[in-house]
């Protein structure tokens, strides 16, 4: 029997939902880490009528397609060997920290380069077959760079849009890659590649005409079969309204209240949430608190430091290494400064989900996001989104990209400690007059960008650019 084909398919690495075996054998499904299922959900649910094409975690799970709360899954198993060289390797020990301003230094591995062209090439295929005659097929991020010019060739009647979740490197970093001339034909598959930010859509352009040679103009480049291809920025958001909502609900508001009274009722709660990522700039953070306790700027009865390292990719050395880093420093941070029923950082390596998330935020009065370099960060949007009352203060990295659009936070160099220290201190002692004027101002920003508008912007120009017709070759070009 022919599969059942659909209009539009997402391609991403991972399924919104991971199958976990518990230490009784039992097996469960939860809710998938990181930023791009918090973004896509929403959008494949409006779209109602798609498909996910994703991996379920674990090795050589063989599932049936399934619907989960609405939505149609299809599961892609990894074995063993493809986990190791896809998608703890290449993606995420070759590609993540290269990607990320080299803020660890990336393998290169021929073996993982390997098992990164195999997985792609299935997920190709899959895409392939479930796709109906001109359908739209949208790829996600680095895991699966290789797929739009796969299904290309699969499936020449396809519309391909692929976006990259994170940021995308200058030319003196993409180059090292020995396999960077395939990821950039990869990517020339699709027929609109989008990015956060508009630095990255540059980066990629420049590196095209520079080592593919293809003819660019500004935002366009040409390929040698008439097609063209447009690199653009799309900054991501989240649903804004759907988390003030959640926020507002009377259980989340009687769930702060607890998670205030159970760290004591301080003056001032510090919150960081973030997946344990040594991207995320967790560990200089807990520095600058704990300096400003132990120089008397802070005092353990007045505030507390709230930690939420959300377990990732625990096979990995590096976040392994990290992981006994940050343990290692909250428990001297604590057996140096806290006091009986008061630490100075309460930290907690789980992931939770919305419902405590909104109250977490609803709870805390400064929400710190210090990452050495992020596509953009969308627990800084929620943050902002959860603050109804229009008080709390965001300190957040310069280096995320939401410091574009979040501009009245309190921005930091967070390799600069000083720096952050001192931002931290003002965002403590700033006056409600003041949180209120920059928080009402960055709560318009994600109120008028929220995710339903980033799809939008994304399909609307993947359709024109998809038809080949709107932009003609300029008479000059760079
Ligand atoms: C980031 C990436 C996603 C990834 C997520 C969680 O948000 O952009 O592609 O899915 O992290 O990481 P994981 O390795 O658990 O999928």
């Amino acid at each position: 029997m022919a599969p059942v084909t659909h209009d539009l398919v997402i391609v991403a690495n991972r399924l919104p939902v991971d199958r976990e075996t518990l230490p009784s054998g039992r097996k469960v499904w939860r809710r998938s880490p990181g930023g791009l299922v918090t973004a896509i959900e929403p959008v494949m649910r409006t779209h109602g009528g798609g498909v996910w094409i994703g991996w379920p975690g674990g090795a050589g799970q063989k599932l049936k397609p399934f619907e989960d709360d609405g939505l149609s899954l299809v599961p892609m198993s990894m074995s063993q060997d493809e986990i190791e060289g896809h998608y703890e390797g290449f993606s995420n020990a070759t590609l993540w920290p290269l990607y990320h301003d080299l803020v660890a230094k990336p393998e290169f591995h021929r073996e993982w380069w390997d098992e990164y062209v195999k997985v792609n090439r299935r997920f190709a295929e899959k895409a392939a077959e479930l796709a109906a005659k001109n359908a739209t097929v949208w790829v996600h991020d680095y895991q699966l760079q290789l797929v739009p010019q796969m299904l290309r060739d699969l499936r020449p009647d396809l519309r391909i849009g692929f976006y990259l979740h994170i940021p995308f490197p200058p030319a003196e970093l993409f180059q090292q890659l020995p396999w960077r001339r395939q990821l950039l034909e990869g990517l020339l598959g699709a027929d609109l590649v989008g990015f956060q930010l508009p630095e990255a859509a540059a980066n990629f352009v420049r590196l095209v005409r520079q080592r593919v040679g293809h003819k660019t103009h500004r935002d366009l480049v040409y390929l040698p079969d008439g097609r063209t291809v447009r690199a653009a920025a799309f900054p991501i958001s989240i649903d804004s309204a759907g988390f003030e909502e959640l926020a507002r609900s009377g259980q989340v508001v009687q769930r702060a209240k607890e998670i205030r009274e159970a760290l004591g009722n301080p003056r001032r709660i510090f919150l960081g949430i973030d997946r344990l990522d040594y991207t995320k700039g967790i560990y200089a953070r807990l520095r600058a608190f704990s300096e400003l306790m132990r120089d008397g700027h802070l005092d353990v009865e007045d505030a507390v430091f709230v930690q939420v390292a959300v377990p990732s990719r625990e096979q990995v050395e590096q976040y392994r290494i990290l992981r006994d880093d940050i343990e290692r420093l909250v428990g001297r941070i604590n057996g140096d400064l806290g006091r009986i029923g008061r630490p100075a950082i309460s930290y907690l390596h789980t992931s939770y989900p919305r419902d405590e998330m909104a109250a977490l935020y609803r709870a805390a009065d400064i929400m710190v996001v210090t990452p050495y370099r992020d596509g953009m960060n969308l627990v800084a949007k929620e943050y902002v989104a959860c603050r109804v009352e229009e008080d709390g203060a965001l300190v957040l990295s310069e280096f995320a990209g939401a410091a574009e659009e979040l501009k009245q936070a309190w921005l930091v160099n967070p390799y600069d400690i000083n720096g952050m220290k001192s931002a931290l201190l003002d965002a403590y002692a700033a006056e409600p007059k003041e949180l209120t004027r920059r928080m009402r101002a960055m709560r318009k920003t994600i109120s008028q960008h929220d995710v339903k508008a980033w799809a939008a912007s994304f399909m609307t120009e993947l359709e024109d650019v998809g038809g080949h017709t709107k932009n003609p070759r300029p008479a000059t070009r760079s």
